[in-house]
């Protein structure tokens, strides 16, 4: 294989017997990463400053007179790197004896198991047994306030902690106290980390079990998750996140990187938000008005019963809709209501104060706690009712013609809403007492069920996957309104998530420009208005 040719922006480098060409000023345990090579780490992380002084990263360069921090070292051309030689290894496995002189033996109770680098690095590097004799120091645990407890015992003293609250944060709330092995982590005051919205980010910063989370402390271990990529759907922002369940139930939300919306964070009041996915109380099964009671029928009985009645129903259209709901189950409702005439929409959104993530600017907690504001938008629905998401429903529940809702809109609505209707369908996942005068109660899936996409604050429209199965005959109601416009237009019905989103094209110009594919896992920004002028859209 031909060697890589150096460019001016570029400079090649050997990494372990593997010449590959990297960007001038690479960090060294970047470069190593391209080469497929991991290096232990405690205090480098990438959105955080470098001090290089955990000494978890040496290596060994050609020439250098001693062992290079891999987290600060840059990479020069020609430079020859070892991670593997006996001078790499031996240093290493050195520090993590160290390590291991303190640390508690405290892996069968640790939340950190299975996810903890310090057992990851020992197992892979570390030595055989440790020669300590010495009492290990104790120093017990603090509740540093918030959702944050602390096992000082555990700490490997990486500042990562520290210096998030310190340089993205931006409230200096954490600090090392004592020298030497008597360091510790600690609070400045008496409320520690109580009222920083940001502050359950150093959970997962953290390396170790030292900083675990009181909402998750013994509910799980973390062999036993399932991780699925999603959307924080608690505000327009959008953070990319994991969803992270054991037997069907959401049991915390982590963060994933996207430079672009959240860089590695996200704030607690997304990440504690989720029992709501939980709910049990679920509608299961398509239920028709039979008189005054409900009775349950399949689905295509169902729609094909609905599609009847809304080719021959009058008095006009009116609709009301989540923002939790996805772009494809509110783009499919706008097409509904155009099929039958057209009418008007609305959606609610409960709103609070903006937080500004002051080391990340362009993180927010946003005004809108819901995650599909923008979304609504776009498909023709205004807003409407007070900032507690309440409210605003009068005309709707008045409304004497056909009447959608769409999501859990009804919880606050009168018992009579919707009485008058000539037809009301109700797609949702809850029957609220309101959701009772329903003709067709339809049960949707939750966001978490289900694929689709949120557009966010910055017009970014992501993706989600489903992390939990759905129950009993329950549909993402972007299959069921697309069904139901098949049935009384010429749309085809959507088999997918993908197809569905491909129909959105059909109500916003901007997202027949964006194809599915490119959404990626990260997302893709919608056109503006004036490069839908240019591309003649
Ligand atoms: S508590 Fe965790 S993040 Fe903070 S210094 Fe200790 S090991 Fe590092
Ligand atoms: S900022 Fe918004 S989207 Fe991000 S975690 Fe918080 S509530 Fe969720
Ligand atoms: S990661 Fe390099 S010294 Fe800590």
């Amino acid at each position: 294989m031909a060697e890589p040719t150096p460019t001016p922006e570029n400079v090649s480098v050997t990494i372990d017997g593997m010449t590959l060409s990297v960007p001038k000023g690479t960090r060294l345990l970047d470069a190593c990463a391209q080469a497929g090579v991991s290096i232990s780490h405690y205090c480098y992380h990438p959105g955080l400053s470098a001090p290089a002084q955990c000494r978890m990263c040496l290596v060994e360069v050609e020439k250098s007179p001693k062992l290079v921090a891999s987290c600060v070292g840059t990479v020069a051309d020609g430079m020859v790197v070892h991670t593997q030689s006996e001078n790499a290894l031996k240093a290493r496995e050195g520090v993590l004896e160290f390590y291991l002189v303190n640390h508690p033996l405290d892996c069968p109770v640790c939340d950190q198991a299975g996810e903890c680098k310090l057992q990851d690095y020992v197992s892979a590097e570390g030595p055989p047994m440790g020669r300590s004799k010495e009492p290990k120091r104790v120093l017990g645990r603090d509740d540093f306030g918030g959702d944050v407890m602390f096992y000082a015992d555990r700490c490997v003293m990486c500042t990562r902690c520290v210096r998030f609250m310190r340089e993205v944060a931006q409230d200096e709330r954490l600090t090392t106290v004592q020298r030497g092995s008597r360091t510790v982590i600690d609070t400045f005051y008496d409320e520690g980390l109580t009222g920083n919205i940001w502050a359950d980010n150093i959970v997962d910063l953290c390396p170790v079990g030292a900083l675990v989370s009181k909402d998750f402390l013994h509910k799980a271990r973390a062999w036993d998750l399932d991780r699925t990529p999603s959307v924080c759907p608690n505000c327009s922002m959008g953070c990319n996140v994991r969803l992270e369940t054991r037997d069907n139930q959401v049991m915390r939300l982590k963060p994933r990187p996207n430079p672009e919306v959240n860089a590695h964070w996200m704030c607690d009041f997304g990440r504690l938000n989720y029992s709501w996915m939980n709910r049990v109380d679920r509608i299961e099964a398509p239920l028709v008005r039979d008189g005054g009671r409900h009775v349950p029928m399949s689905w295509a009985d169902t729609l094909t019963r609905l599609a009847d009645a809304l080719r021959g129903a009058a008095g006009g259209a009116r609709a009301v809709v989540s923002p939790f709901e996805g772009n494809e189950g509110i783009g499919a409702l706008r097409r509904v209501l155009e099929a039958v005439g057209g009418g008007d929409g609305v959606f609610r959104c409960e709103q609070g104060e903006e937080v500004i993530l002051p080391g990340f600017p362009e993180l927010a907690l946003r005004r809108d706690r819901a995650a599909n504001v923008v979304g609504a938008e776009l498909f023709g629905f205004a807003r409407t009712g007070g900032a507690d998401g309440k409210g605003g429903l009068e005309q709707a529940a008045a409304h004497t013609g056909v009447l959608f809702v769409l999501g859990d809109e009804l919880a606050d609505a009168p018992a009579d809403f919707g009485a008058n209707a000539s037809l009301f369908v109700y797609v949702g996942q809850h029957l609220a007492p309101a959701a009772r005068n329903a003709h067709f109660v339809l049960p949707a899936t939750t966001f978490a069920e289900m694929e689709g996409t949120f557009t966010n604050i910055q017009r970014r429209v992501q993706r989600f996957w489903p992390a939990q199965r759905a129950p009993g005959m329950a549909r993402p109601s972007w299959q069921i309104l697309g069904v139901l416009l098949a049935g009384i237009s010429e749309a085809g019905a959507p088999g997918t998530a993908a197809d569905a989103f491909a129909g959105l094209g059909a109500v916003r110009a901007e997202f027949g420009q964006l194809s599915w594919a490119e959404l990626g896992a990260q997302g893709a920004v919608l056109p503006g208005v004036r490069e839908l002028q240019e591309t003649g859209d």
